[in-house]
């Protein structure tokens, strides 16, 4: 295996630590952090200072005279009421970017080797169309999956699809009473069950099921006989059953067809619907009350939290059977997590799923826990998110009030960015541009979300997102073919490759752009811990402005620039590029090479 490579920060971590160490300090956590004032400082003389009780700048002094002999440190300052200022030796700084670069892996460590995270995401509901809110989940769990994965973890994606529940009895009766309405796609779309022909079936589905709702709560026969339909459903009767799995098909081919337009990694195989928990139900309850965990309320059989109250001060109950003997969601997500745990083996249980189902997930792992299958050493989250909003910051609505689809919003994007695109390289050709609009309008969409923190609401506001100014994977994917076409002229020209020169002094943004490189794989981990791709997507717009501060004063190709200063900013250039690459990929969003 190759050695691992070492960053800067963990250089200074660790010289701090043995400095600690060799002062006869107690150990802890050496604080640093980077600096306004120096490469890095360290705050830990000053939580040291309160636990002992002795004067900080009198620590920070002892740390000082420990550092002092270290030959890669050309400053240690102790400033203020007690920090460490520190700064690195440039040869320091080159060795390290040496080794990030002759490293496959950038210089990332695989830091989640060990542990295997079940990911459930995006989630959307059969016969229903994908709404914003399936964006986000389906968006943040794709990059929170690659992140994972690239730093080493067995990840396990789940597609929780609705795809049970009495609804369904209400939608077959009427399917079957109303033989002439069209919604399979071989009907729709005239013989061929392309795209349209799909997306289609499942509009016609969600229009469908609304008609059979109205006349359900109108006609109480029809009601009847939906009940009836609900009834033959769950008994297994076949031709029951075999209407139901052709409206899951089409649903999924529509989802799959989204996923595959969005470039995301969820295929057929993570589907685990609702419907795949049915057999486990009735062995669920068993086994929680047979723990004694569920409680009888009025025949229905419920979970009760000492602490999660509702007006009142009256607790509020999980339903998990009722009184009707029916199953509800908690029953089928009690399923989930039991199976998460005992068959996929998972370590950790992450939940990507709006923040208006905090509580029900809340009563889903305390259950959990006592009934014994969520132990000590596992972990369970929901990872809220917020809402997206319409462009004037108001819940997002068609024209008429209804849902936006989701793939209505896509060709919207994508519209605005052909646009743009072809405004900023009139010389693409027809078929480039087509190709270009796609990855741009698709990283638009993606960095939008990605880089606001999940728990947040924001806005839907294509024309923002897809400015080449600005915030925005746009700017990300154009920052990165414009090094791509540095490194391209560079072979053509036979300015030669490049190659970090450790003998070199850097230009103070040479030293900025190294810092910033240096933090990848901290800015990975910390992701990682918080399921927060958007520290990630921070970091890629900050590197991509060091670069951009880096170019400006630091010419790489200029004729009077001496070969070694060149190759080492050429060495510069891919490593940023490389880095930039690689996280784009982990958000999911593509780094071409020309635009
Ligand atoms: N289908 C649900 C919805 O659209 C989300 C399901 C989330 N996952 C889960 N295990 N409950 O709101």
């Amino acid at each position: 295996m190759a050695e691992r490579v070492r960053s800067l920060a963990g250089d200074v971590e660790a010289a701090v630590s043995a400095a600690m160490a060799g002062a006869g300090l107690v150990p802890a956590d050496p604080l640093v952090r980077r600096s306004d004032h120096a490469d890095f400082q360290s705050n830990v003389a000053l939580s040291l200072g309160k636990r002992l009780g002795r004067p900080p700048r009198e620590l920070a002094a002892e740390l000082r005279a420990g550092l002092a002999d270290l030959d890669w440190l050309t400053d240690v300052e102790v400033s203020g009421p007690g920090f460490l200022n520190i700064s690195l030796a440039d040869s320091r700084l080159l060795g390290r970017l040496a080794e990030r670069l002759a490293d496959p892996r950038l210089g990332v460590e695989p830091s989640r080797k060990g542990e295997t995270d079940v990911v459930d995401y995006s989630a959307p509901n059969v016969a229903k169309e994908m709404h914003v809110g399936h964006l986000r989940s389906t968006l943040i769990g794709d990059a929170l999956t690659r992140v994972l994965g690239f730093l080493g973890a067995t990840v396990i994606r789940q597609n929780h699809i609705g795809d049970w529940g009495t609804q369904f009895g209400m939608l077959i009766q009427y399917l079957f009473e109303h033989p002439e309405a069209a919604w399979r796609s071989k009907d729709l779309a005239a013989g061929d069950a392309g795209d349209e022909g799909r997306a289609g079936a499942v509009s016609a589905l969600d229009a469908l099921y609304r008609t059979a709702r109205a006349e359900f709560d109108a006609d109480p026969a029809f009601k009847e006989r939906a009940q009836r339909r609900v009834v033959a459903l769950q008994s297994g009767d076949e031709e029951t059953v075999s209407a139901w799995r052709e409206i899951v098909a089409e649903s999924e081919e529509a989802f799959q067809q989204v996923y595959r337009r969005l470039g995301v990694l969820l295929t057929q195989e993570d589907t685990k619907g609702e419907s795949f928990y049915n057999p486990w139900l009735h062995d669920v309850v068993d086994e929680l009350r047979d723990k004694g965990i569920l409680e009888d309320s009025n025949g229905a059989q419920v979970v009760f939290f000492d602490d999660i109250r509702g007006p009142e001060d009256k607790p509020v109950p999980m339903l998990v059977r009722k009184s009707d003997g029916g199953f509800g969601y908690a029953a089928t997500d009690l399923a989930t997590i039991r199976h998460s745990i005992k068959d996929l083996r998972g370590t950790r249980m992450i939940y990507i799923v709006d923040a208006r189902q905090s509580q029900h997930f809340e009563m889903v792992f305390r259950t959990a826990r006592r009934a014994g299958w969520l132990t000590e050493d596992l972990v369970a989250v929901h990872a809220a998110n917020g809402t997206i909003n319409g462009p004037d910051g108001r819940p997002f609505k068609t024209r008429a009030g209804g849902t936006v689809r989701l793939a209505d919003l896509l060709d919207d994007a994508l519209r605005r960015a052909r646009e743009v695109v072809a405004e900023k390289d009139p010389d693409l050709s027809p078929d480039e541009l087509d190709d270009v609009a796609h990855l741009a309008s698709v990283g638009a969409v993606k960095y939008a979300e990605l880089s606001t923190s999940r728990t947040k609401d924001y806005s839907f506001d294509v024309e923002r997102m897809v400015s080449f100014n600005g915030q925005t994977g746009v700017y990300l994917q154009y920052t990165h073919t414009r090094i791509a076409s540095i490194l391209r002229k560079a072979g053509e020209t036979g300015a030669g490759r490049g190659g970090f020169a450790p003998g070199l002094a850097l230009e103070p943004a040479e030293r900025a752009l190294a810092l910033v490189l240096d933090e990848f794989g901290a800015t990975l981990d910390a992701v990682a811990e918080t399921l927060e791709p958007h520290q990630l997507a921070g970091y890629l717009y900050a590197l991509a402005r060091a670069f951009t501060a880096f170019y400006e004063s630091c010419p790489v190709l200029r004729s009077d620039v001496p070969d070694e200063v060149r190759a080492n900013r050429l060495a510069f250039c891919e490593l940023t590029r490389a880095t930039l690459a690689q996280g784009l990929h982990l958000l999911g969003i593509a780094a071409p090479e020309r635009m």
